[in-house]
């Protein structure tokens, strides 16, 4: 099992990357609601994904948890506390039986809407480089960990089919 140090050192996350990502955190709590709104407009135009938020009561605690999520990306602190909490959320989606393919589509459109938050907030390109490579690495990592919660289940069902 790997821990967080190995994640970040694999991704050459550093301390540096981190202070960036608790740079942008101002712009993120400014843009959550936007950003939340596209995230859900997404969700909402295709089917089995908006099979998942049928319920109007359950949808409120759902759209708190995406945007808690996504503030966190910029909390600055990436501990095993951190990674624990990524396997959960993985876990949450493999319960609920939500097709790992729109985790990885839904991350797209985060990964999309932040890219035009740098440009839009660093219209210099080298100004914006570093803040879009701390991005990027921890959207990635977001990624990993959730999927491998899908990779387990998977060998989970093998190992219980035999
Ligand atoms: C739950 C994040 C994509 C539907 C959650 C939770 C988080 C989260 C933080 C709360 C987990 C908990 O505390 O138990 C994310 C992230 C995504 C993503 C980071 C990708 C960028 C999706 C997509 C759907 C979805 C594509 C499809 C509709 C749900 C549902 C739950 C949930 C139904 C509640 C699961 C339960 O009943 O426990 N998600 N989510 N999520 N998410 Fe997502």
């Amino acid at each position: 099992m790997l821990s967080m140090e190995d994640v970040k050192h694999h991704y050459f996350f550093s301390e540096t990357d981190a202070a960036l990502l608790k740079e942008l955190l101002p712009i993120a709590r400014d843009n959550c609601d936007r950003i939340m709104d596209e995230f859900y407009e997404y969700l909402m135009r295709i089917p089995e994904t908006a099979a998942f938020l049928r319920e109007e009561k359950s949808m409120l605690r759902l759209k708190r948890s995406h945007a808690e999520w996504f503030i966190n990306l910029f909390s600055g602190r990436y501990d095993q506390g951190y990674l624990h909490g990524l396997q959960h959320i993985g876990q949450a989606h493999v319960r609920c039986g939500l097709n790992a393919h729109y985790v990885n589509a839904a991350m797209n459109v985060i990964r999309r809407c932040l890219i035009e938050l740098l440009q839009a907030t660093f219209p210099v390109i080298e100004q914006r480089r570093k803040y879009r490579i701390a991005v990027e690495k921890i959207l990635d990592i977001n990624l990993d960990i959730m999927s491998s919660s899908y990779q387990e289940e998977e060998l989970r069902k093998v190992f219980l089919s035999r």
